[in-house]
């Protein structure tokens, strides 16, 4: 988790944090992509929380477009905004071939997106770190059509082993003050349990040391080396989902605005959407 503990001290004022991961060593971190939820699960969690079938998608940050395909299988159109340029570039290339999906350079805090244009707003590892991310939070509300979604996947720092090692190198991070955040901003939470699962361990320590400083990545590669059997090179990894729905209507005072089910609002027993 370089990206955070790189970043320096205030930089929650900084428009556009580099991500020393994939700005930096791109291929390493398509290994890690590639690596990443052999199981699927983020993607069941995420289309439990919001189907986008049929529906218009927001990649934001979403660096050089991994998982643009994936949402243009059944979403109708999917956009990908990063603000690195040749990252965007990257991405443009990977789906040119999808006349579905097109990439914007852009950032969270301006997003170049009209009003209530898009049903769902996802952003993985992405800019959604925590307090600092209001501005984002707001954009992302601006695009949303009543009833849409913004889902938000980070990294469970209190989810072991790799927990444990993001701790390590982030000491003043902490989880519970992230998790308090998007709970006041009226999010729900979820977390995911994956697997990510590597070709060999050459692939493995590759991104270790992308994600990771040296003496981290030694401990940590040495670990995973402990407990792999036979040539599985698996690795537990927890996520954090977060969802906020948007209301479809005026929402009275006194009542949470967070879990607005737009399919169901008339018949809800909890928060009254108008
Ligand atoms: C760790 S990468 C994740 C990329 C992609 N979501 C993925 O899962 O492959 C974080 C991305 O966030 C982007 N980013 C940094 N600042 C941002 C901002 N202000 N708004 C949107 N994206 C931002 C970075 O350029 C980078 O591409």
């Amino acid at each position: 988790m370089r990206w955070f503990s790189r970043s320096p001290r205030g930089s929650r004022a900084t428009e556009v944090l580099p991500s020393p991961n994939i700005w930096y060593f791109q291929q390493a971190y398509e290994v890690e992509n590639r690596a990443q939820d052999v199981d699927g699960e983020i993607w069941r969690v995420l289309r439990e929380e919001c189907d986008w079938t049929g529906r218009d998608v927001l990649d934001l940050g979403c660096g050089d477009g991994f998982h643009l395909p994936r949402f243009a299988l059944d979403a109708r159109s999917v956009l990908g905004v990063e603000p690195h340029a040749p990252l965007a570039r990257d991405a443009a290339k990977r789906v040119q071939d999808l006349p579905n999906v097109s990439v914007r350079e852009g950032r969270a805090q301006r997003l170049p997106v009209d009003d209530a244009s898009v049903d769902v707003v996802h952003a993985r590892t992405a800019y959604f770190f925590g307090p600092g991310c209001e501005p984002g939070l707001r954009e992302a509300e601006r695009v949303l059509r009543p009833g849409g979604a913004i889902l938000i996947v980070d990294l469970d720092a209190t989810s072991e082993p790799y927990g444990g090692w993001l701790r390590a190198d982030l000491p003043h991070y902490d989880p519970a003050e992230v998790e308090r955040f998007f709970d006041r901003e009226g999010f729900r939470l979820r977390r995911v349990a994956t697997r990510w699962r590597f070709t060999d361990h050459a692939a493995l320590e590759s991104v270790l040391k992308i994600e990771f400083s040296a003496q981290v990545a030694e401990r940590a590669t040495a670990e995973v080396r402990r407990r792999t059997v036979g040539s599985d090179v698996t690795l537990p990894v927890g996520y954090r989902v977060h969802t906020r729905i948007k209301p479809t209507g005026l929402v009275l005072p006194g009542h949470s605005a967070s879990s607005g089910d737009p399919s169901s609002s008339s018949t809800s027993t909890s928060p009254r959407i108008v």
